[in-house]
């Protein structure tokens, strides 16, 4: 590795799908390592093999069908975990093993019981046993930033004399502050005698909201792999967002001279993509991929834009995958111009998402007249999240109004079967809508949160509708967009209804219902 280049270990699938509510399915995770593959990250950490059977499949898929960035498997420093995560990226080009282990104090005296000897050992032992299985490892001593500094050298040296390649130092709890996170990197490199041995990696938590501060504190300090998520999302407040330490180090290279491999451009997609998969919104004035990221409201501002860009744009929103025009199709548009617009948003289909999501785009051509980047992109995730739906829409209709019963006719079929028509009444359309999906697919759900809002602007703006269900105490998330707010009610609660029903599908009889979400 040049020291010039920062390795990116993107964890979305691994410590981001730790969010709340945000599991995902495997054919979902293996659509954003293809997307994460294309943006060019260095590494991939897949899963947690031992977790559940699903995280061992699909890190062995990603592994197997993903070329291009190292995969990795995460493993606590027992040989159950290496053995499970050693046999998941077994088929991997490149792979590695990340095993963790806790130093701190606290967690040593009330999660381990251990004496710090026996941690030591411990480590050792773990990383010397996943080295039998593959020669790129990475240890973590878990809550680093929190350890007592001293024990911290000596574990990592101990990891590195066993054979670690990489040394992680997470602040695991989002405890730390730039200065003291930097100088801790700096303490490493200054006292582990072999630590040129390995790359030094950052890994922060956004409790404080100083995630990405913080790791570019440690990569100023010499760390030159950062492990971070899209979007930022993860375990509570989340972990260091990607495109963030991304543009800063590229807008600030006078600063850090250091960048990375990222196909900038691919960003936003991959934003939109995580955000559409996961149903976790991106804040209107999110850094780099927020909708606001680069709107310049102020007249001030305008004039100065107008006059030169760089009196108010630090970046260009074309970098990172905004484009310059964003009124693009219309109903005359051809498919050539449709794949070169989806192409320069950053996505790559295969022939035949290309043909259907075309298709989709000629019938929403017919309903809106001017159809913007946004559009596009909603379209295009429905194409990828629709490929696996068990339950799929053939037609709807409601009536409601002032001094009517609020009634609904859904119109389903399942899979291959013939489809099947029911009706029900609600407190309101979408409510009749709900029961009647429930009466059919016998899925019945409770809504706990249902938010819409419009993509665009304008009269005829698609609407999207995000939405959190719960059945026998799984909660999912489901999304959906049209230009009707009924459909993309409907669509929205059927996504999440085919997620329950794949999962269902997929757990072993007599399986307890999932703790957390899909
Ligand atoms: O935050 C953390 O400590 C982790 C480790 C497993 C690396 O995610
Ligand atoms: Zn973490």
């Amino acid at each position: 590795m040049k020291d010039d280049t920062l390795l990116i270990f993107d964890t979305t699938l691994r410590d981001g799908e730790q969010s709340p509510g945000a599991s995902l399915n495997t054919p979902e995770k293996l659509e954003i390592a293809r997307q994460l593959a294309l943006l060019q990250v260095d590494v991939i950490e897949a899963g947690f093999p031992i977790a559940s059977p699903g995280d061992f499949e699909a890190v062995q898929i990603i592994a197997r069908e993903v070329e291009g960035p190292v995969v990795a498997g995460l493993a606590r420093a027992l040989p159950l975990d290496i053995d499970r995560a050693a046999k998941a990226v077994e088929p991997a080009r490149r792979k590695r093993i990340h095993v963790f282990l806790a130093t701190s104090e606290i967690h040593l005296k009330f999660k381990l019981k251990k004496a710090q000897k026996e941690i030591v050992k411990q480590a050792i032992e773990a990383v010397r046993y996943a080295r039998q299985f593959c020669e790129d490892i990475e240890f973590s001593p878990e809550d680093a930033s929190r350890t007592e500094p001293r024990f911290l050298v000596e574990v990592v040296q101990a990891a590195i004399d066993a054979g670690a390649t990489t040394i992680n130092i997470p602040d695991t709890v989002g405890y730390a502050l730039p200065d003291a996170y930097g100088a801790l990197i700096a303490q490493l490199k200054a006292e582990v005698p072999n630590i040129e041995k390995a790359v030094l990696s950052v890994h922060c938590h956004n409790d404080l909201g100083l995630a990405v501060a913080n790791s570019l504190a440690g990569i100023r300090a010499g760390a030159r792999q950062a492990e971070c998520t899209i979007n930022g999302i993860g375990e509570r407040a989340g972990n260091a967002a990607l495109e963030e330490i991304v543009m800063a180090l590229r807008t600030r290279r006078d600063v850090y001279g250091i960048g990375s491999r990222i196909d900038t451009r691919r960003i936003l997609a991959t934003s939109r993509m995580v955000s559409k998969l996961t149903g976790l919104f991106v804040q209107r004035n999110k850094a780099i991929v927020g909708e606001n990221a680069f709107a310049h409201e102020a007249g001030i501002h305008q004039d100065g834009i107008l006059k030169e860009r760089t009196t108010y744009e630090i970046m260009r929103p074309e970098d990172v995958g905004f484009s310059r025009t964003n009124l693009v199709l219309g109903k005359h548009s051809g498919r050539h111009a449709f794949r070169e617009r989806i192409r320069d948003l950053g996505f790559d289909l295969p022939e035949d998402k290309l043909t259907a999501a075309f298709d989709a785009f000629k019938i929403l051509a017919d309903k809106k007249k001017e159809i913007f980047d946004e559009d596009l992109a909603a379209l295009v995730e429905e194409q990828v999240s629709a490929e696996s739906d068990i339950f799929r829409l053939v037609r709807f209709h409601t009536t409601s109004g002032i001094d009517v019963t609020p009634t609904a006719t859904v119109r389903l079929r399942k899979e291959s079967e013939e489809p099947r028509e029911d009706a029900a009444v609600g407190d309101g359309p979408v409510d009749a809508v709900y029961r009647t999906i429930d009466r059919i697919t016998g899925i019945p759900c409770r809504l706990l949160d249902y938010q819409i809002r419009a993509i665009t602007k304008g009269k005829d703006a698609m609407g999207e509708v995000s939405l959190q269900v719960e059945h026998n105490a799984l909660v999912v998330h489901g999304r959906a967009s049209s230009t009707d707010i009924l459909e993309a009610s409907a669509r929205a609660y059927l996504n999440a209804v085919n997620k329950i029903a794949r999962r269902q599908r997929s757990a072993p009889p007599g399986a307890p219902p999932a703790a957390r979400g899909v």
